[in-house]
């Protein structure tokens, strides 16, 4: 990136937008509450979200309620790229193999997996290819203390996944809806919050 080329990419994505009108999507709330159909109908309240115990009619303790799988384990690379990642079917295999072969989905996801396919996930969050995000440099990203940057804790001092600062919840969602604006008023008003210390430069987000 150097200085003298900056600008002209810059002007150069301000007279893209003024040939095809649409400078008002960056502060428009277009994309918050999407949340596309998927191909199985994936549950992160079941395979993310805590356990809930209920005693069936046998007496039974059953789990009605979530795995508790790390978000980690299914999307691997957010701390390591600019990517988060969705998992291959590999890796629901390793449970679904043997697991849950009763349920319509899992039956659903096993065809994929016979026919050697890729199951096609729809994204749900899909920003314009001129916007760099990376989530390692957020998620990774310090003060001088060394604590990280993005808040660990909610308001009332309890503990939060940091995925939540710009997921919510996933782990209560049956169908993941984008849970925030995400367009650049909101990446901003983050961005310049004081504690946070984040660029706002123009080439930070558009290079
Ligand atoms: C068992 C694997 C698994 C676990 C655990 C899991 N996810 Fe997911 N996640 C998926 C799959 C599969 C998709 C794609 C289908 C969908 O969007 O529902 C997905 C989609 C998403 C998306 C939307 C991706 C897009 O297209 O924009 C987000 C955000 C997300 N997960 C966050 C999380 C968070 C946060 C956690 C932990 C609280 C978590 N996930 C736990 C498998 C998992
Ligand atoms: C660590 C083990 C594990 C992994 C990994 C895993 N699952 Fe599951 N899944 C379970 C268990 C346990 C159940 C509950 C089965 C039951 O109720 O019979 C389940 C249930 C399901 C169901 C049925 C939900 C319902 O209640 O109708 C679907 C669909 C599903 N999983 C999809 C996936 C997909 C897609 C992946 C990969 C992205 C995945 N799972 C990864 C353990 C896992
Ligand atoms: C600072 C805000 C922020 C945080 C924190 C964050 N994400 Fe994201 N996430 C985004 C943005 C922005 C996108 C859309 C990227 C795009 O469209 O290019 C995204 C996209 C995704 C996707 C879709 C695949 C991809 O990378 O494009 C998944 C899955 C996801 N995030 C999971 C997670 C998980 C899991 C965590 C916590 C470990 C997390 N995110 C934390 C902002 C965030
Ligand atoms: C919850 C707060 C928060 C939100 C929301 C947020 N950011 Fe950031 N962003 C940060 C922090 C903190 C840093 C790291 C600042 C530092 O330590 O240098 C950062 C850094 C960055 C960087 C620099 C990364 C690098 O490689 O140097 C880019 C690019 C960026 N953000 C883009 C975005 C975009 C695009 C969005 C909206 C889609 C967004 N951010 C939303 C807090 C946020
Ligand atoms: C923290 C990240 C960030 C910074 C800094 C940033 N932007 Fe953006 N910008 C975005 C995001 C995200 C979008 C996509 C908005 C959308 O599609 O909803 C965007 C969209 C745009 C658009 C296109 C609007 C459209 O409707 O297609 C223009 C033009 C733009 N930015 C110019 C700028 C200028 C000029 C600066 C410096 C003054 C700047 N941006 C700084 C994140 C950023």
């Amino acid at each position: 990136m150097n200085g003298r080329r900056t600008p002209v990419r810059i002007v150069a994505l301000l007279l893209a937008v003024a040939a095809t009108g649409t400078l008002a999507y960056a502060f428009s709330n277009a994309r918050q509450g999407y949340a596309p159909r998927q191909p199985i109908l994936f549950k992160h309240t079941r395979m993310a979200g805590a356990p809930v115990w209920q005693t069936n009619e046998k007496g039974e303790q059953v789990n009605v309620g979530g795995f508790g799988i790390p978000c980690l384990y299914c999307h691997t690379m957010p701390y390591k790229g600019r990517h988060s990642t969705l998992p291959s079917t590999a890796v629901c295999m390793n449970c679904h193999s043997t697991v849950g072969l009763n349920k319509e989905w899992v039956l659903k996801m096993k065809e994929y997996w016979d026919r050697g396919e890729p199951i096609p996930w729809v994204k749900v969050h899909d920003l314009p290819d001129f916007v760099y995000y990376d989530h390692s440099a957020h998620l990774n990203a310090k003060d001088e203390k060394g604590n990280p940057k993005l808040p660990r804790t909610d308001a009332q001092g309890n503990a939060i996944n940091v995925c939540e600062n710009c997921h919510g919840k996933v782990e209560q969602l049956d169908i993941v809806a984008v849970q925030n604006p995400f367009n650049m008023q909101w990446c901003l008003d983050c961005h310049r919050k004081p504690e946070m210390k984040a660029s706002t430069d123009c080439v930070t987000c558009h290079r």
